[in-house]
């Protein structure tokens, strides 16, 4: 179970649309080999999610752990490891909220983002059940986010105002305070 190196932004196959998995793949050993290997590197680089063609795999998979515990997120509410498998979304509340996202594919960087505030997700799980989760907030946005990476989208895609992409650095001198936005870590 070996942590994967996380392609970055230019790398061709993150601008791919994923491909749907098979039934009978997502109960294989290799796919749960290749979801054990997403845990293990979205942990070592410490985001809250991740999705397959982050580390080379263009499949509609991605995972996403919010551990409040451990984490960059104070405030926020925890959500328990959870993984979406052939994922799609509805938004619920088309009504824009915005946060200054990060992504382990662009790294150094962080820009604001304006989202629908809610959606539903439907999707299969590891044992190839369809659930269906709904979230607002932070967690709607953290969804859109991962499963963008599923359809070959980067949340820079959706920065309308670029002079609100920022190095880290620059982000923590000339934004961090800016009232009435929050602020999402990577
Ligand atoms: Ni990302």
């Amino acid at each position: 179970m070996p942590i994967r190196p996380v392609l970055t932004i230019g790398n061709p196959l993150l601008r791919r649309v994923a491909r749907d998995l098979e039934p009978a793949e997502i109960r294989s050993r290799a796919l749960r080999a290749l979801l054990d290997d997403m845990v293990e590197t979205m942990h070592h680089e410490e985001g809250i999610g991740i999705a397959a063609p982050q580390v080379g795999e263009s499949v509609q998979a991605a995972i996403i752990e919010i551990d409040v515990e451990s984490s960059r997120y104070p405030g926020q509410e925890p959500f328990g490891l959870r993984v979406f498998l052939n994922p799609r979304v509805t938004v619920l509340d088309p009504t824009e909220q915005g946060f200054w996202e990060g992504c382990l594919s662009v790294p150094n960087l962080r820009g604001f983002v304006e989202r629908p505030r809610r959606v539903r997700v439907d999707y299969l799980d590891v044992d190839a059940h369809e659930r269906t989760i709904e979230a607002e907030g932070f967690l709607a946005t953290v969804f859109q986010h991962e499963l963008d990476h599923l359809q070959g989208v980067l949340y820079v895609d959706r920065i309308r105002d670029m002079t609100r992409l920022a190095t880290i650095e620059d982000y923590l001198r000339y934004w961090r305070e800016t009232p009435g936005e929050e602020h999402l870590p990577d």
